[in-house]
């Protein structure tokens, strides 16, 4: 721009005067441009995602919706913020095509003056006629870039706003070093005084839980619901970060371990098992890029999960829709199990994994955590069900967000019998645990 500005004033000190003056109005057109379709722009795009997110969770409930007819207020409530989205959209397209149709006028405008002033120029003799058309041809060049950045306004605010989040993303990523890799672990499981608080709330579920494992030793942790149980696992499993005190696989700190490496060691069932979109194998496998045979068949047939798998039409190679929907409830949760165990992780954390088991999936759940501990892995169940503590040796006691009792399986069994003797609706899954003995 400076230098088709600089050539036209060597031309013609007038007609560069002119081109410098249309330069600037157009530049504050620019500007005001984007005060009046900043707020606009971002609002739009705060609308789409919130529209994709309704989308999303509409499409992840389509059951429910279908079964208790309420699929018509569902889609309206993503009509309405579809509507909200594409309004506002229009209008920061409008404001946007506005500014670009004036921009465009006023160059048009501008254009015609600079040819006009030109041929009046050239009449009085202080020009030739050549120079009217080199004029108009590097003013034009001038001008264009404005106009242009007039007409994409909006791609420029959206530039922006993803610079402003990648810049934010860095910033937090920037703190990180990528720690030494530690060797596996294999004797313990320490949890020290760990206090959990919720992420987004950063309200407090877990208070001050201490206990130790060692290899070998199965932990049952009951509770009532809502006590704080899948906090514990989340924690155990670094999904949460603790607040105050620390998880220590072999006297590490959780934090002190990649957190690629640290999925080696960890194997986890979560309670609301959900499967990615793929095959069973890259399921089981967590989506590693080689397929191990004798791995995937060894944690499919310890969760029991073998025979399920080999008798569908596509066997492994089943390919599982969105949320595994291929599948039943029991059936999700045995690959999910068998993807936990999957080569062979030191501590696997399971979230009450019985909870859509019949008799047999309840069986092979036994035999796995039987396995766990005979080739020195730590397991962690939570249970409602009682019939799930007949292979762990010690047991935990969560109750309103604090550890109540922990330690050998028989003496807090015993422990608790006599508490709900006391007290009869203590816990109530905890009154069941008395078929154990
Ligand atoms: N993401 C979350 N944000 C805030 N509070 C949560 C979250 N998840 C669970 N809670 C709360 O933490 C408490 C313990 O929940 P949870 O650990 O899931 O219990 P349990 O697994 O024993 O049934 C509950 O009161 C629950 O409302
Ligand atoms: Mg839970």
């Amino acid at each position: 721009m400076p230098l088709y500005i600089l050539f036209v004033y060597f031309l013609h000190p007038v007609l560069g005067a002119m081109t410098l003056g249309g330069a600037i109005v157009l530049t504050l057109l620019t500007v005001w441009t984007e005060l009046k379709s900043r707020k606009l722009a971002s609002a739009a795009q705060q609308a789409h995602l919130t529209r994709n997110a309704i989308a999303d969770s509409n499409a992840r409930n389509a059951d429910v919706l279908k079964a208790m007819g309420f699929a018509g207020r569902a889609v309206a409530r993503f009509n309405t913020a579809n509507q909200d989205h594409l309004t506002l959209q229009t209008r920061a397209s409008d404001v946007v095509g506005t500014f670009g149709a004036f921009s465009r006028v006023l160059r048009m405008v501008l254009q015609s003056a600079l040819l006009g002033t030109g041929a009046y120029l050239t009449i009085q003799g202080q020009m030739s006629a050549g120079a009217i058309i080199a004029v108009s041809v590097a003013a034009s060049r001038a001008l264009a870039p404005i106009d242009m950045a007039i007409g994409n306004w909006k791609g420029v605010v959206a530039a922006r706003q993803a610079f402003k989040r990648l810049r934010d993303t860095m910033v937090a990523l920037a703190g990180m070093t990528k720690p030494l890799d530690l060797p596996a672990p294999t004797n313990s499981l320490k949890v020290d005084k760990v206090t959990v608080a919720a992420p987004a709330s950063g309200r407090v579920l877990l208070t001050e839980v201490a206990f130790e494992l060692k290899a070998g030793q199965g932990l049952g942790v009951i509770g009532p619901s809502g006590g704080g149980k899948t906090t514990l696992v989340r924690a155990l499993t670094g999904i949460w970060p603790a607040l105050r005190g620390a998880i220590r696989l072999d006297d590490a700190d959780l934090t002190q371990w990649d957190e690629e490496k640290i999925g080696e060691y960890v194997g986890y069932l979560p309670q609301d098992v959900a499967l990615l979109d793929g095959t069973i194998v890259e399921n089981i496998t967590r989506l590693a890029p080689q397929r191990d045979a004798r791995a995937i068949v060894a944690a499919t047939k310890a969760a029991g999960v073998h025979e399920m798998i080999v008798r569908l039409p596509d066997g492994y190679d089943t390919q599982l829709g969105p949320m595994g929907t291929a599948l039943s409830a029991g059936q999700r949760q045995r690959i999910g199990l068998a993807r936990a165990l999957y080569g062979d992780p030191f501590m696997v954390i399971m979230d009450e994994p019985n909870a859509f088991l019949d008799a047999e999936g309840e069986q092979a759940l036994n035999l796995a955590i039987r396995q766990i501990r005979a080739r020195g892995g730590i397991a962690v169940i939570v249970a409602h069900r009682p019939s799930i503590l007949a292979e762990v040796d010690m047991v935990a006691v969560i109750q309103n967000g604090r550890m109540t009792a922990f330690g050998p399986k028989e003496e807090i069994v015993a422990g608790q019998r006599q508490a709900n003797a006391n007290v009869p609706k203590v816990v109530e899954p905890l009154a069941e645990t008395g078929e154990l003995a």
